[in-house]
């Protein structure tokens, strides 16, 4: 199965996991190549701002560069890296890891289905709410999974509010990423998706809008720096107490 531009986003959506099976192997070098990519993970771990003993899912953890983001802040917190791609899931699996971490291969729409025992201190989805199926049954499941008090944060690339973001995100993705993705994974067509469906994700205004919807508070969103000032932001937010 592939996923063809043709098709609707929603129908890409479902292939994602697919998809990343097959750029598994290359997918560290790859993301190597950006600049940042690997610190603002970082950030975003950081902006948690959880106990060090925290018990923290990490949601599409893919290649678990997310989830080496959350152990280098948090060395004894208690993790468990979900994701619906088996061969993303085994590279992460394969690495070394300081202290355990439970693995989960299942969907991020619902998490507790696949295994993840809430209630969670805080919740990393790094490039992964754009993909779900349904953001809002999504974020429904995420909020009961959290500990009231607990901390979210989603990594995510948002462009719609600004068109400087938009253009620069569109000749990045054009110049550097989709003929980089042709180099180390060729015939997939996971780059051309990442480009559309970013253009295509929510605003900042907007997802912060549909956060407080689904019931969170202190919503919050906090910048990158580098190119991806203004692409890529930490959206954060609590369940109340
Ligand atoms: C861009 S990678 C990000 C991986 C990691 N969080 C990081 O920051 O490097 C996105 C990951 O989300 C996973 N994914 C996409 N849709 C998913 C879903 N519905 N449920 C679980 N994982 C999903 C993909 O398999 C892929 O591994």
């Amino acid at each position: 199965m592939s996923l063809q531009t043709s098709s609707s986003l929603d129908e890409q959506k479902r292939r994602v996991p697919t998809a990343f099976n097959r750029v598994a192997r290359r997918y560290d070098l790859l993301t190597g190549l950006n600049p940042g990519y690997r610190r603002h993970l970082g950030y975003s771990a950081s902006r948690l701002a959880l106990r060090d003993d925290a018990k923290i899912l990490d949601l599409c953890c893919g290649t678990g560069l997310s989830t080496a983001a959350l152990r280098d802040t948090y060395p004894r917190a208690s993790l468990t890296a979900l994701d619906a791609s088996e061969g993303m899931l085994l590279r992460a699996q394969r690495k070394r890891w300081a202290g355990e971490v439970r693995w989960l291969l299942g969907d991020a729409m619902d998490p507790a289905a696949a295994g993840a025992e809430g209630p969670y201190d805080g919740i990393l989805m790094a490039y992964g709410i754009r993909n779900v199926a349904d953001a809002d049954t999504c974020l429904a499941n995420l909020f009961d999974l959290l500990a009231p008090g607990g901390t979210i944060c989603f990594h995510e690339y948002s462009v719609a509010d600004s068109l400087r973001s938009r253009a620069l995100w569109n000749f990045v993705a054009g110049a550097v990423i989709i003929p980089a993705g042709v180099v180390t994974s060729p015939g997939s067509p996971i780059y051309r998706y990442l480009r559309r469906s970013v253009v295509e994700f929510d605003g900042v205004k907007a997802f912060e809008s549909r956060l407080r919807r689904a019931g969170f508070t202190e919503v919050r969103t906090l910048p990158m720096d580098g190119w991806q000032r203004g692409i890529v932001h930490s959206f954060l937010a609590e369940r109340p107490r």
